[in-house]
């Protein structure tokens, strides 16, 4: 009866577990989303995702000071304009003094290249409908319209020295679309994280709160059905072939096959968003004692790691990065 193949010699020790681990979680593969909100003068803790704030200037500077210390890959920014500044259009996204330009000065002048700046690029933080574009007489989010806003917001990002713009609309041909914007004004370091395979997902629900966005409708006519695999493939194909310099897919963790899945067929890096709602789900079960909230976060960020992401942005990134080193 006695085995002679026996797969828990490798599971012995720590030391040999440590050994034959296949994947790795280091601070580099983490980036940490952060909110910035203009009009207030205290942060603005979200309740739907404790622990997580809308910055103040001053304290998003002290807090990405932070994550750079733990050695966290990289900075993502989305901006919160005061409810009156909000339009159909979304003005304040490309305004120079609009909060999420400004926020990106501030860091970029802190911070220079010592991380990697990234910016949300996306409308519907600033509209008042909250669409990711502008609306059409319909009520429809019209494509091509939009994309003369997103490269607008894109030259303004670059101006205010974003490192990375991540367009997160959508909308068909935004990465051509700004990545000509920005070669032809001389940007041409400037990279495009492009939100390739993003889902509408119930899973945002948290990240409305933080963004203070009460959004008319939904996005299904331009974010992709959860029921659909290649439908992700040829997203990523298009972005790859329109100059993308790293893909994501979001959500993660109901997406994993998806990551997997793009992992296989990308050349550049594939990155993965652990989004408000997956933030929130292990907090609140372990706030009422049902799972093991440190060891629930580490295995979640590696599980998105092991399908096949070398980049992760997580709500947890400054935190984790303090606990790995
Ligand atoms: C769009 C954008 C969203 C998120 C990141 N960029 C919201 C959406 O698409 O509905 C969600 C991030 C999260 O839920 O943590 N600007």
């Amino acid at each position: 009866m006695a085995p002679v193949i026996r797969p828990r010699r490798l599971r012995t020790t720590p030391a040999m577990r440590r050994l034959v681990a296949e994947t790795s979680l280091e601070p580099r593969h983490l980036v940490l989303p952060m909110f910035v909100a203009d009009g207030i003068d205290a942060p603005v803790p979200i309740s739907s995702m404790p622990g997580v704030v809308q910055h103040t200037m001053d304290s998003l500077r002290g807090a990405a000071a932070e994550a750079v210390a733990a050695g966290v890959g990289g900075l993502m920014l989305f901006g919160v304009p005061r409810a009156e500044d909000k339009d159909a259009t979304g003005s304040g996204a490309d305004a120079e003094d609009g909060i999420l330009n400004r926020a990106l000065r501030g860091l970029a002048d802190d911070l220079g290249d010592a991380t990697v700046l990234m910016a949300d690029t996306c409308l519907d933080e600033f509209t008042d409908h909250g669409h990711c574009g502008v609306v059409d007489g319909r009520g429809r989010v019209d494509n091509d319209e939009t994309l003369e806003r997103y490269v607008s917001m894109s030259l303004a990002q670059a101006r205010a020295g974003a490192h990375l713009l991540g367009p997160s609309g959508m909308m068909d041909g935004q990465v051509a679309t700004i990545r000509a914007a920005l070669d032809a004004e001389g940007f041409t370091d400037t990279g495009i994280l492009a939100y390739a395979a993003k889902y509408a997902s119930a899973f945002y629900g948290p990240f409305r709160e933080a963004v203070g966005s009460s959004l008319q409708g939904d996005r299904r006519t331009y974010q992709q059905d959860a029921a659909n695999r290649a439908e992700a493939l040829r997203e990523v194909r298009l972005d790859l072939e329109e100059g993308a310099d790293i893909v994501m897919v979001k959500p993660a963790m109901s997406y994993l096959d998806i990551v997997r899945d793009v992992a296989e067929m990308s050349e550049v890096p594939v990155a993965a968003y652990q989004i408000s709602g997956e933030y929130s789900m292990i907090s609140a079960a372990a706030e009422r004692g049902w799972i093991d909230r440190d060891a629930a976060i580490l295995e979640s960020l590696t599980s998105i790691r092991r399908a096949g992401a070398s980049i992760v942005l997580t709500y947890w990134a400054t935190e984790v990065a303090q606990r790995l080193s």
